[in-house]
């Protein structure tokens, strides 16, 4: 068992709140899903769990089990087995994929990692993910497509096998097949492993696959309401505009 705690966060950039007094707790075995408009946080959300140092804490903690992590580089966080799928996954010239995940094992595993392991593990992956071999010796997500930059996120969760997982917008960019094989893949993972996972996403259709255990609406830099996953449904039906001034009737209206 482990848990995520993000308590009363405030993040600001530029003199602009971007986080305001954010909490969400996350068990492993759960998986929670934030919805919410653009602009609203939630990518900046992911980065300040990650670690992203362009993002200063102004108040708040971040806790995984009980170590206050406020002041741990991104790597030490990785270490720790805490992912994030990014939304914009970036291009790294010069540094093949392969070599980028064989480094990952290697900080991960230390003494244990063992060559021929890290090979077999990672051809079995790129078969279940129905991805190109040749993918694994081109430059990190150089001309790869969005749905394939997509892919290649969910083969570092299988490779790391992280704790807590957190994917930004992991569907978008995907068509309808690779939509289906991820939502599959995050799914077999969380039945195998129980991790923790945040999702971020606009569209129901993931969640054809993956079935949360809590839906938060996210608004200006907090949740709003929570709800079970027929929240997702009254989003659908209303937008968030809704939200915005009935927060206290929705259930009733839907
Ligand atoms: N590094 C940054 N510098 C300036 N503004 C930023 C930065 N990162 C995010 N923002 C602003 O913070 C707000 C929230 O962005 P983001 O977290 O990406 O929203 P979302 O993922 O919900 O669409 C936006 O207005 C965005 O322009
Ligand atoms: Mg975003």
């Amino acid at each position: 068992m482990h848990t995520l705690k993000v308590d009363n966060i405030t993040v600001e950039v530029e003199n602009k709140k971007i986080l305001d007094q954010f909490s969400l707790t996350i068990n492993s075995g759960e998986i929670h899903v934030i919805m919410g408009p653009n602009g609203t946080g939630k990518s900046t959300l992911s980065k300040v769990i990650m670690g992203d140092n362009s993002y200063k804490l102004q108040s708040g903690n971040i806790y995984f089990d009980d170590q206050n992590i406020n002041e741990l580089t991104t790597d030490a966080r990785a270490r720790l087995g805490i992912f994030l799928g990014m939304q914009m996954p970036l291009e790294i010239e010069g540094v093949t994929n392969a070599d980028f995940m064989r480094a990952a094992l290697h900080a991960k595993e230390g003494d244990n990692f063992k060559l021929y392991n890290f090979i077999k593990k990672m051809n079995q992956n790129i078969e279940l993910l129905k991805m190109d071999k040749e993918m694994l010796h081109r430059s990190i997500n150089k001309g790869f497509s969005g749905g394939e930059r997509k892919k290649n996120e969910i083969l570092q969760m299988y490779m790391l096998e992280p704790k807590v997982i957190i994917l930004d917008e992991i569907d978008s960019g995907l068509d309808v097949d690779s939509l289906k094989i991820v939502g599959d893949k995050v799914m077999n993972f969380y039945n195998q492993q129980k991790p923790s996972i945040l999702l971020i996403t606009h569209y129901q259709r993931l969640l054809d696959y993956i079935k949360p255990d809590y839906v938060h609406i996210m608004m200006n830099g907090k949740i709003i309401k929570s709800g079970d996953a027929s929240l997702v449904q009254i989003i659908e039906h209303n937008g968030y505009d809704f939200f915005k001034n009935n927060s206290e009737n929705i259930i009733k209206e839907s």
